[in-house]
This record gives structure tokens, C-alpha cells and sequence, in this order.
């Protein structure tokens, strides 16, 4: 056993603690004394750089080792359906590809990308308008690096970020980790309201705040399963350019819309306003990490730079697959198979909305992987997870996707991996969730307290609520 006078902490670390807290004792601050000397349990504590405050393990995070049980039915997490690929013909490409050109495919490569794979990105954006040179492309390991990479070229400690409320939790994560400070704009059925954003950039403008950028996930958005319309996409663009504000347009979900051609991208409307991030990850397989920013000139140098002092460049081995599987596979066809499964997906989940929780509210999905349910007033989806775990159910609580701890009262449904059998069965199990929370609360009052926090927009809004 320790006895009280060895050191908690290895020698280096003893040192270097002593030295920061003689430091912090000097400025005369008794917290920064006790936190530079490190705890038992994290003797570097001291050590940290100050952004790492806010990443932290979540509590959801650790109910989910839990959810991955098979008698939990996962409408959690968003992870394509991969058994529908076809796997032996991509066995057959890595198989080749190393055989064959391994001292390539295998070796570091440039840190913008192989030049073949972005002619074909040049390709694959075309249908949603772009025009642009394989010279405006940059590859990236998955599109969160993309948002890393811009992150880190536009933000400083303080700066703001406008974002949709509710937004993508992976690109909050990015925006917190830089110290950015995120501001969130009011959704509704129809995606962004302009109208809202001009009211959010005025107010930010009267504060003497300007934003970095606007990050938005135009077409079938994680979390809310929602699309910007066409007729709000020149109105964004709009407002953006009237306040000097870049657009950053996070679009992996374009391509998986149910019904007709996706709509115009926001890139192909203002090539100088907008970096467009795209991904191999929704449409082909995530475990390749390939996905791609298209930017402007300068700022495409830029990422590059950045993306070099990260990586060094993306994975050669990766792109050259993929690269292989477009130009010999059907790929577009892939992605019809991909669709009408996931259209599927989606119908069985509405439908077991419908059936078993009328007395809530929920979005509905033209594609993607997400529904965006509101609960009856008073219900509390953080609180009520760990009850919906051991029913056997798992989603995502609406607070992961606000910085402010905002959407109680919301979740997340995600379609993409279970059967629709066993989305039925799970949304049949949520709901006896719910009944269960509302007798309680007819019996002692709201679980905790909380409607959903409104930005920008009226509760009374038109179509589901998101905010
Ligand atoms: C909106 C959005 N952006 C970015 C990503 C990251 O995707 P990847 O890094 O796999 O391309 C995801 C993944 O779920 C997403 O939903």
C-alpha cells in the first residue's frame, strides 16, 4: 500500500507539476495552485492544454456500451447498412490493388489526394451542379477531418460559429474543441430559416461579433431528417454574403434522397462563398475514411497546408480502392440499393410512430438516416434513457446535438442499420417507454421541468418544431 509521503505522481510529472504550480502560486490563485499539481487519478491533469476541458466522456457515451447488445434494439447509432454491399467484389479490388500496384498503394502519397480519385469526386458532384476543377479538391480522412481542417483555419479561442439548432454532434465536438463559441439558428420542416439567420447575424453584428462561418447540413440533416429547400438555398446564400459570413455546407447525405434528383448544392450557387464537404462514407463504406472539401482557391492552399502538418496525406491505400470500385462498379447502382433499403427503413419507422406514439411529434425523412421525434410536453430525453436502455431500446437524446444542453423534450431515431422488424419492435418498446414517463407525470408533476429552448424561432412554427 502507498504510504502518505510517496509521491502520487512519476518523477517527470512531479517536477514539472511543482514547477506549475510554484507558477500558479506566484499569480496568486489558489484553484490554478491545486489543479497545476495534477489528482491520483490523472497525474497530468495539470499538463493540459485548455481546450481539452471540453472533451469529456459522456454519460450517454457510456449507456451505449450497453445499447450494443444484440436484445437491445441500437436506433442510435448512424452506421450504414454494409451487408448490402458487395463485399467480394470489393475483396477483389483491395486483393488486386496490392497485388498489383502495392508499392503504390501502399505508400505515402500527396497531401492533397491521388489526382485520379478527385477527378472522379469532380464527377460524382455533378449531379448536385458543381462545377469545379480537380485542382479546387482536397481529400481528407472522412469529412470530419474536412471540418477539422476548416475549423482549424478559421477559428481562434472565442470566435463564433452559426449553426443549426439541432446539429451534427461530431461537428460540435470539432467547433468546442477549437474554443469556438457556437450560436444556433431555429430549423423548421423546410431546413435553415433565413429569417432567422438575418435576425442572428444582425444581433451578433450589434454585439461588435462577427461569425467565421455557418456551418449547415443542407439535405436530409443529422439529427432532424429534414432538407433546406430550394427556395430557401439563394436565400442563405443570401444573408451570408450581405454579412460577410462563409458557408460551410457538411453534405455526406446528398445522394441518399428517396425520391427524385437531389436539389442544387449550395456550392454550385456561389463557388466563392461556400466549402462544400462531401464523403465516400454514407454512399460506399466509412471504414475507407475518405471524404473531400471543395473550397475556394485560397482557401483550399490553406487546408492543404493543414491537412499536411495533420496527416501527412490521406490514406493512399484507401482512395485507390475506392477510385478502383467507382470507375469498375456500378456504383451509382449501389447507391439505388442503398436508397430503397433505406426507404424501407424509413417508412417502417413512421409507421410505428404513428401506431405506437401518436402523442408525439417527428419529422419526416426524404432520405438519410434520421427522424427527429418530439416528445409531449414535460418529458425529459436525457433522463429517460437509461429506462429505455433496460427496456431494451436505444436513440440518441436531443441535448447531444445542442452546445447549450438545450432539447429535452427531442431524440433521435436512426433507421439505417436495424431490420424494419426490429425498428418496429424498438419503437414499439419506446413507446412503452413514453407511457410509463407520462404516468409518472400524471401522477407527480414533469419528470424535469423542461420544454424544448427556442432560438430564433416560435414554438407555434409550422410543420415540427426542431429547435
Ligand atoms: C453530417 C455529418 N457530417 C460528417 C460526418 C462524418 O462522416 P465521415 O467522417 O465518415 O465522412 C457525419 C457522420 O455521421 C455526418 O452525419
Amino acid at each position: 500500500m502507498r504510504q502518505p509521503h510517496e509521491p502520487v505522481i512519476p518523477r517527470a510529472a512531479e517536477a514539472a507539476a511543482a514547477a506549475g504550480a510554484r507558477a500558479a502560486a506566484a499569480s496568486a490563485d489558489p484553484g490554478a495552485a491545486r489543479a497545476a499539481v495534477g489528482n491520483r487519478l490523472d497525474p497530468w491533469l495539470a499538463a493540459y492544454a485548455e481546450r481539452t476541458r471540453s472533451m469529456t466522456t459522456s454519460e450517454i457515451r457510456a449507456l451505449f456500451s450497453v445499447a450494443n447488445r444484440p436484445e437491445v434494439v441500437s436506433l442510435a447509432g448512424g452506421m450504414p447498412y454494409l451487408p448490402a454491399l458487395p463485399l467480394e467484389v470489393i475483396g477483389g479490388i483491395a486483393q488486386r490493388l496490392v497485388a498489383e500496384r502495392g508499392a503504390v498503394a501502399l505508400q505515402y502519397g500527396s497531401g492533397q489526394g491521388e489526382e485520379v480519385l478527385r477527378e472522379q469526386i469532380v464527377q460524382v458532384m455533378t449531379a448536385q451542379g458543381i462545377h469545379a476543377s480537380p485542382e479546387d479538391v482536397v481529400v481528407t480522412t472522412g469529412s470530419q477531418q474536412a471540418l477539422d481542417l476548416v475549423a482549424r483555419v478559421f477559428l481562434d479561442p472565442g470566435d463564433v460559429v452559426v449553426a443549426e439548432a439541432p446539429s451534427y454532434v461530431g461537428a460540435l465536438n470539432v467547433f468546442r474543441s477549437y474554443q469556438a463559441d457556437v450560436v444556433h439558428v431555429a430549423m423548421d420542416a423546410e431546413g435553415l430559416q433565413p429569417q432567422a439567420l438575418e435576425e442572428t447575424l444582425t444581433a451578433l453584428a450589434a454585439a461588435g461579433r462577427r461569425a467565421k462561418f455557418l456551418y449547415t447540413v443542407p439535405n436530409h440533416h443529422n439529427p432532424a431528417g429534414v432538407t433546406l429547400s430550394a427556395a430557401r438555398r439563394p436565400q442563405v446564400l443570401e444573408v451570408a454574403r450581405r454579412h460577410g459570413v462563409l458557408v460551410l455546407e457538411d453534405d455526406p447525405y446528398a445522394l441518399l434522397g428517396f425520391d427524385g434528383d437531389p436539389l442544387p448544392a449550395l456550392r454550385s450557387l456561389d463557388a466563392d462563398g461556400v466549402v462544400h464537404l462531401g464523403s465516400f462514407s454514407k454512399t460506399f463504406a466509412p471504414g475507407f475514411r475518405v471524404g473531400w472539401a471543395v473550397a475556394p482557391h485560397a482557401v483550399r492552399e490553406k487546408l492543404v497546408m493543414a491537412a499536411e502538418a495533420s496527416v501527412l496525406c490521406p490514406t493512399s491505400f484507401g482512395q485507390l480502392a475506392i477510385a478502383e470500385y467507382l470507375s469498375t462498379y456500378d456504383w451509382r447502382g449501389q447507391v439505388k440499393v442503398f436508397r430503397e433499403l433505406y426507404r424501407e427503413r424509413r417508412d417502417a419507422t413512421l409507421q410505428a410512430l404513428a401506431t405506437h406514439l401518436p402523442e408525439a411529434r417527428w419529422t419526416h425523412p426524404e432520405g438519410g438516416f434520421y427522424v427527429w421525434v418530439t416528445l409531449p410536453e414535460g418529458l425529459d430525453a436525457t433522463a429517460m434513457l437509461p429506462r429505455a436502455v433496460t427496456a431494451r431500446v436505444a436513440y440518441v437524446p436531443g441535448t447531444a446535438f445542442y452546445a447549450d444542453d438545450s432539447g429535452r423534450r427531442h431524440l433521435r431515431l436512426s433507421y439505417c442499420f436495424p431490420t424494419p422488424e426490429r425498428i418496429v419492435e424498438g419503437v414499439r418498446r419506446l413507446a412503452g417507454v413514453v407511457q410509463s414517463e407520462l404516468e409518472t407525470q400524471a401522477m407527480f408533476g414533469p419528470v424535469l421541468g423542461g420544454s424544448a429552448h427556442v432560438h430564433g424561432g416560435s414554438a407555434d412554427a409550422p410543420g415540427p418544431e426542431l429547435a
